[in-house]
């Protein structure tokens, strides 16, 4: 899903992203990705139509995906993030007993 209502013609530059600037557009593109699940999803609580429902629950689902392809590869340029998103897991973990795998 494209950024809501911003046109892609208005980001404007001259250069290539650095590798800081690439981290944060792919920080940026997960939260979009996220934005587009709660989005579709509560759309599909208010749809009457079935197909239309549906379509808005399949697609909401593909958005977890693309968070999952930001995901990586923002996982693949930010070893402190990969560091920090274990420690979160194991810090879950001892607290509350949840485990998380991926
Ligand atoms: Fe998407």
């Amino acid at each position: 899903m494209a950024m809501m209502g911003v046109n892609p013609s208005l980001i404007v530059r001259d250069k290539p992203y650095t590798k800081e600037e690439l981290m944060e557009a792919l920080r940026l593109a997960i939260s979009a990705e996220l934005d587009a699940i709660n989005l579709y999803e509560q759309m599909a609580k208010f749809t009457q139509d079935e197909k239309c429902k549906k379509m808005f629950l399949d697609v909401a689902k593909e958005e977890k995906t693309h968070v999952g392809e930001f995901l990586a590869l923002l996982l693949s340029l930010d070893i402190q993030q990969v560091k920090e998103l274990k420690e979160g897991f194991k810090e879950v973990e001892e607290e509350t007993g949840i485990k998380t795998t991926l």
